[in-house]
């Protein structure tokens, strides 16, 4: 508990530079930058584990990159920003919300359900949903195309009569919700005026969808750890750790609905139907599945394609829902979906190399775990390009005695 407590107060210290709009290319990223601050595994944030932030790796890559591209371009006096400052009042409640959302009358669900939210998880896409909300509210408005005007203080309000909606559950009789009624809700803290309630609830809705990919993925990955604790999968079995997430994107449905908002419903459901396809293209790269794959463009192409719909869709469509729930200008709408798809990909992009750079002690999950699944990721890719001979290796998916020991130490095997 103590190490998670320091874990939260360095991240509230870790600090981002406010730059201008900037795109940058994640291939780019990757070559030029990313190297730099990894040479001596540089610890990011410090935490009571000792554990490496996926995502203050990206923050610090992307101040870098930008001090390098535009050095005459940083805010005025140097003037640093603390993302968790700014919305920390409203993601000291996302726990306790999220885990209103998932109440259920079946003890077992219940506690399943609920599993990741005892442990302190990064909140980076609820975090980015929240920060986009509080950087547009000043941002130009227009009358949406489709003459919507939700109000966004009914999250809580069901649109179906409550004897259809809680009809057959049997340990909640007559008309008892079997979510919290919104006023049991806790956004008791003063609201400062910028974010709505449909903008933090969407925030949720991140965070719910996210972690029901988390409980499919550790049954695909047949993962052991998540968070320095034992993965759902582990604890509870594999069915039950499905169902729990397939229970996740019910609720996170629900909650989608009472938003009120087609536009933002469509866009999250492409979310949940992406992250399948990403993962569906990771498990069935027909390409790399040859016996001695040859290295290609379309191979980098591939694997960014993937880590869109696995990694950014998440991100780069709820930045997008959070300005059209605001109802902000086109141009705005836009560029916050360009915000999210490039922070996405750069965000995938240190993950799988911390997969590479990495100890499991610092990561708080097994490191190498993309070699052990057979997956190749932007580092093996780079590397191939320059190394024919790991094509061979990449085919069988290393699956031979030492496979995984020519990739990461080629020198000593070679
Ligand atoms: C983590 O990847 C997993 C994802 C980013 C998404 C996984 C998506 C699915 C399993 C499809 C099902 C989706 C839903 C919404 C139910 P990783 O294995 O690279 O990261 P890790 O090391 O944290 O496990
Ligand atoms: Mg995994």
């Amino acid at each position: 508990m103590k190490g998670r407590l320091v874990y939260r107060k360095t991240l509230l210290n870790d600090s981002i530079r406010h730059s201008s709009t900037l795109t940058v290319c994640a291939e780019c990223l990757v070559k030029s930058y990313l190297p730099a601050y990894f040479p001596s595994r540089r610890r990011v944030f410090s935490t009571g584990r000792e554990r490496w932030s996926t995502w203050g790796a990206a923050v610090a890559a992307v101040q870098n990159t930008i001090s390098e591209v535009l050095p005459n371009r940083q805010a005025p006096g140097n003037v640093t920003i603390d993302p968790l400052r700014i919305v920390g009042k409203e993601l000291k409640f996302l726990n306790k919300n999220i885990r209103q959302l998932l109440g259920s009358g079946h003890p077992i669900l219940d506690t399943v359900a609920k599993y990741y939210t005892q442990s302190e998880g990064k909140h980076v896409r609820p975090l980015l949903v929240l920060l986009m909300s509080r950087a547009i509210a000043t941002a130009p408005k227009r009358a949406r195309r489709d003459n919507l005007i939700p109000d966004p203080h009914t999250i809580d309000t069901p649109m179906s009569p409550p004897k259809v909606l809680y009809d057959t559950n049997p340990d909640q009789p007559g008309d008892t919700p079997l979510t919290s009624p919104s006023h049991e809700i806790d956004y008791a803290f003063p609201d400062d005026g910028s974010i709505l309630p449909s903008q933090r609830r969407l925030a949720e809705i991140t965070e719910l969808i996210h972690t029901a990919s988390l409980l499919h993925d550790d049954v695909i990955d047949h993962s052991t750890i998540r968070r320095s604790e034992p993965s759902a999968n582990i604890l509870f079995g594999n069915k039950m750790a499905v169902l729990a997430g397939d229970f996740l994107l019910g609720r996170a449905s629900v909650a989608l609905a009472r938003l009120r908002d087609p536009e933002v419903t469509e866009l999250l459901a492409t979310v949940i139907a992406n992250l399948i396809e990403g993962e569906f293209m990771q498990l069935k790269n027909t390409a790399l599945d040859e016996k001695e794959p040859r290295w290609s463009e379309e191979n980098v192409s591939y694997y960014l394609q993937k880590t869109y719909l696995k990694s950014a869709s998440l991100i780069s469509k709820s930045c997008r829902a959070a300005a059209l729930l605001a109802h902000s200008a086109p141009e705005i709408v836009d560029a916050a979906y360009a915000y999210g798809r490039n922070l996405g990909l750069a965000f995938q992009l240190v993950d799988d190399m911390l997969d590479y750079t990495s100890s499991g002690s610092e990561l708080g999950k097994p490191a190498g775990a993309d070699l052990e699944l057979g997956l190749a990721t932007a580092p093996l890719l780079f590397a191939w390009k320059e190394r024919p001979e790991l094509g061979r290796l990449i085919g069988r998916k290393f699956i031979e005695q030492g496979d995984i020991e020519k990739v990461l130490y080629p020198k000593r095997t070679s």
